[in-house]
């Protein structure tokens, strides 16, 4: 299983989570490759049978500018039985906690089969540990469905 996990950071947060989700997602499978959003080849993304989303939040709750080529592509190729999963930073001080998150949910789960969904408050924090692991399992284990129906 081809696993990409594609983020955007500016200050450093969600790079750190997608590092720790890319070392969780390793545990289990070799094949997980971890880019950043300038540095992930958009035509190629339906080469990857799952994709995870790593995203901060700007403005009021929405999208930084660098993740949105990706979003669109979403939206043109064909994903539909692609796996993912929209994680992200976020400071909760502000009205929309990681309105990137959900604007990507929303967006992923009409295009692709959406496994998971998981906000961090900043940056993660051993706390926060649990709930990286459950959202790695989550996707997992719908990849391990798809493989079981064949
Ligand atoms: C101008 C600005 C606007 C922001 N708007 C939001 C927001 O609407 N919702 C949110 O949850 N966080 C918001 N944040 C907080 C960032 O998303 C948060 O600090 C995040 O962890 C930054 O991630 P990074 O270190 O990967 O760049 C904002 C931060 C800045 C500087």
């Amino acid at each position: 299983m081809k696993i990409a996990i594609i983020y955007a950071s500016k200050t450093g947060n969600t790079e750190e989570l997608a590092y720790l989700l890319w070392r969780l997602f390793l545990q289990i499978n070799s094949d997980t490759a971890l880019f950043r959003v300038d540095q992930f080849p958009v035509w190629d993304l339906a080469r990857f049978d799952t994709i995870v989303i790593g995203t901060y939040t700007w403005g009021n709750g929405e999208i930084p500018y660098e993740m949105m080529e990706l979003y669109r592509a979403f939206e043109t190729l064909e994903v539909r039985g692609m796996i993912t999963g929209a994680a992200g930073t976020g400071d909760s001080g502000y009205p929309r906690f990681c309105g990137a998150v959900d604007e990507f949910r929303d967006m992923l789960y009409v295009q692709t089969n959406l496994a998971a969904t998981l906000k961090i408050e900043v940056i993660p924090q051993a706390k926060d540990l649990e709930r990286c692991r459950k959202f790695v399992d989550s996707i997992l284990q719908r990849i391990n469905q798809k493989i079981a129906l064949g």
